[in-house]
C-alpha cells in the first residue's frame, strides 16, 4: 500500500555541491564513443539468456550497425560467455577495427579466468568493477573505505601484470566504481585515482573510467553535476577516457546520458532499444537518433531500423514497445484527425521543397531516413478525420477527393469506425468509397453513348443508351460539350440536374490508367455528389452524374419528382 507520508520511508537525493556548473549551457556537437553492453548487461537481464547462435547473431548485428567497442560477456561468470568469447577469437569473427570488452569482478582467480577467455584477441578492453557506495560497503561487503580501495588496486595490479604477459594484444583497461552515483564524490575520486596509479594511466596510455548510474536514483541533472564535478576534480583528467553507464530506473536514462555528455563524458555504454537490468540500460538507438535530429551524425547506421529491431527482438526474445522512440511500429503513425491534417499539409509542403530542412508537423524525423515508409504514417480509426481518410485514398488508391466530397465521405467512414470500434484499413476505406459512389447503378445505369458534331458548329450532339431497372432507353441532347449535352439529354427524359462542381483526374498508369470524375449536382434543390470511373473521361463524367442521380433517388422515399434546373 502506498504510504500517506513517503518521507517516512524514502529520503531525497543529496545533490553534489557545484554552484558554478558549466554543462547546462553546452551542446553535444559530436557523437561519443559508443559501447554496446547488449551481450553482457543486456544478456544478464534476460529471462532466457542468449545461446551461442543468438549471441553470434547479435554480435554480427552490432558490428554491422557500426559499434567499434562491444562488451561480449562476463566469461569468468558463465561458461556460455566463456565459450562464446573463445569462439569469436578462435574463429576469427572479430573485425580488425572492433575491440571486444569483457567484464570481471575484482578477484584474482576470476581475472585469470577472464584472461584465458580473451587470449589471442587482437584488441581487448578488460573491465573490472567493485561496488563503492556506502550501503554496499556496509551491508553487502562489510568493507571499510581503505579495504574497498585495496580490492580495486589489487585487481588492477593483477590485470596490469596479465596484460604485460600477452603483448600481442592491444590492451585497454577499464575500471568502474559500481554505484558511482550513490558513492560519496570524494571517495569516488580517491578510489579512481588509486586505480590510475596502480595501472600507470597517462595521457599516452589512458584508461577508461566508467561512472555507472547502476541504479538511477535522481533527476538526470544530478548525474551530470557528478560527472562534471568528477572531471574537474580528478587528478590527471587527460589520462582518462570518461565513460557513463546509465540505467533507467526513473525512466530518464536517455536524458541522463545526454546531460552527462554535456558535462564532459567521452563515452556511453548502453544497449539497443534499452534492454538491461530492471528498467534497462540506456537506449543507444534513441540517443543516436536524438543526435541525428540535431544535425549530428551519430556514426551508427540505423537506416533500416525495422529489421534491426526484429533481429534484436529475436536475440533477446523480448518485444520492442510499439511506441518506442523512432522505432516502434506506431511511432510514425497518426490516428488523430487534426494530426493527420497537419501531417498531410506538411508532406505536401515537403513535396514542393524536397531539399529544405525537415519541418513536417508531428514528425520529428523523416520516416524514410530509418527505412520506414510514408504509407503507414496515417491510419484511421474512430479518432480520425477527413485528412487521414483522403490521404489514404490518395496515397494508396490514387483517388484525390475534392474538399467537400472528402467532408461528406468522412462521415461514411466515421459511421463504419464507430460501428466496428476498430482500425479502418485503407482497403476498407476504398471499399466504402466504391460502395457509396461507384457502385450506384440502380435504378439508372449508362450503357453506351455516341457523340457527333457538325464541322463548323461549337455544339456537340449526344445519343446515349441508359438502363432503367434493366430496361433500355435512348436519350438525346445537344450542348457546348459532352457533359452539357448529356445533361440536356437527361432533362429531355425528365431528369433535371444542375452541375455545381466538377473535378477529374487520371488514376493509375500505363495500360491500367483510368479517368475518375467527381460531380456535384443539384437535384430538386439538394446538392448531391456522384463519382464515375472509366477509360474515357467523357464516360467517367457521365457515370458520375448517374451515380449522383441514383444516390439522390435512394435517399428519397417515395421516389422523387426531379424538377427542372438551369443548364450552363
Ligand atoms: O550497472 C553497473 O554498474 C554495471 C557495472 C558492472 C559497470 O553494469
Ligand atoms: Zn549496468
Amino acid at each position: 500500500m502506498m504510504l500517506d507520508n513517503p518521507a517516512a520511508k524514502y529520503r531525497p537525493f543529496v545533490a553534489v555541491d557545484l554552484p558554478d556548473r558549466q554543462w547546462p549551457s553546452r551542446r553535444i556537437e559530436q557523437p561519443p564513443i559508443w559501447t554496446s553492453v547488449d551481450l553482457r548487461d543486456g544478456n544478464q537481464s534476460l529471462i532466457d539468456p542468449m545461446d551461442q547462435e543468438r549471441k553470434q547473431r547479435l554480435f554480427d548485428l552490432l558490428v554491422k550497425v557500426g559499434f567499434k567497442e562491444i562488451e561480449v560477456g562476463f566469461p569468468s561468470a558463465s561458461q556460455t560467455d566463456f565459450d562464446f568469447v573463445r569462439s569469436l577469437i578462435d574463429n576469427d569473427k572479430i573485425p580488425d577495427d572492433v575491440t571486444i570488452q569483457v567484464l570481471t569482478q575484482a578477484r584474482e582467480h576470476l581475472i585469470d579466468r577472464t584472461f584465458e577467455a580473451i587470449k589471442g584477441a587482437k584488441s581487448a578492453i578488460v573491465h573490472v568493477y567493485n561496488a563503492t557506495d556506502p550501503m554496499f560497503r556496509r551491508v553487502v561487503f562489510n568493507v571499510s573505505k581503505p579495504e574497498c580501495i585495496q580490492i580495486a588496486v589489487d585487481a588492477t595490479t593483477r590485470i596490469r601484470q596479465r596484460m604485460s604477459e600477452a603483448p600481442e594484444t592491444n590492451w585497454t583497461f577499464q575500471y568502474s566504481p559500481e554505484l558511482f552515483t550513490t558513492t560519496e564524490m570524494d571517495f569516488a575520486k580517491e578510489i579512481v585515482e588509486a586505480v590510475m596509479v596502480a595501472y600507470g594511466a597517462t595521457a599516452e596510455t589512458p584508461m577508461i573510467v566508467n561512472l555507472p548510474a547502476t541504479v538511477e536514483v535522481a533527476t538526470p541533472n544530478n548525474y551530470a553535476d557528478q560527472v562534471e564535478w568528477f572531471c574537474r576534480h580528478v587528478n590527471d583528467r587527460e589520462a582518462l577516457i570518461v565513460s557513463v553507464h546509465p540505467h533507467n530506473d526513473r525512466g530518464t536514462g536517455v536524458a541522463a546520458a545526454e546531460m552527462t555528455l554535456m558535462a564532459g563524458a567521452d563515452r556511453v555504454e548502453g544497449t539497443l532499444f534499452g534492454n538491461g537490468e530492471r528498467t534497462g540500460n540506456v537506449d543507444i538507438v534513441t540517443l543516436a537518433m536524438n543526435l541525428y535530429t540535431q544535425g549530428v551524425h551519430p556514426g551508427l547506421d540505423f537506416s533500416n531500423i525495422t529489421p534491426i529491431m526484429r533481429e534484436v527482438e529475436y536475440c533477446n526474445q523480448l518485444p520492442v514497445h510499439p511506441r518506442h522512440p523512432y522505432v516502434g511500429d506506431l511511432v510514425f503513425t497518426a490516428f488523430s484527425g487534426s494530426h493527420q491534417d497537419a501531417i498531410k499539409k506538411g508532406m505536401a509542403d515537403r513535396r514542393a521543397n524536397p531539399d529544405a530542412i525537415w519541418d513536417v508537423p508531428y514528425l520529428p524525423i523523416d520516416p524514410l531516413d530509418v527505412g520506414r515508409s510514408y504509407e503507414a504514417v496515417i491510419r484511421v480509426n474512430s479518432q480520425s478525420g477527413k485528412g487521414g481518410i483522403s490521404y489514404l485514398l490518395e496515397q494508396e488508391h490514387g483517388i484525390e477527393l475534392p474538399r467537400r466530397l472528402s467532408i461528406e465521405f468522412s462521415q461514411v467512414v466515421q459511421e463504419v469506425a464507430d460501428r466496428t470500434g476498430k482500425e479502418i484499413t485503407s482497403q476498407m476505406i476504398y471499399q466504402a468509397f466504391a460502395d457509396e459512389y461507384l457502385g450506384q447503378t440502380m435504378p439508372y445505369a449508362l450503357v453506351s453513348h455516341r457523340l457527333s458534331s457538325e464541322p463548323d458548329s461549337p455544339k456537340v450532339s449526344l445519343e446515349a443508351t441508359i438502363e432503367e431497372r434493366g430496361e433500355r432507353h435512348t436519350i438525346q441532347g445537344e450542348g457546348n460539350g459532352p457533359l452539357a449535352a448529356y445533361i440536356k439529354a437527361l432533362a429531355g427524359a425528365g431528369h433535371d440536374v444542375e452541375i455545381i462542381d466538377y473535378h477529374e483526374h487520371s488514376r493509375g498508369q500505363g495500360a491500367d490508367a483510368e479517368a475518375i470524375a467527381y460531380v456535384e449536382v443539384r437535384i430538386d434543390g439538394k446538392a448531391v455528389f456522384g463519382v464515375g470511373t472509366d477509360e474515357s473521361i467523357t464516360s467517367a463524367s457521365m457515370k458520375g452524374v448517374m451515380s449522383a442521380i441514383n444516390r439522390y433517388l435512394s435517399s428519397q422515399a417515395p421516389a422523387p419528382n426531379v424538377t427542372a434546373a438551369s443548364l450552363a
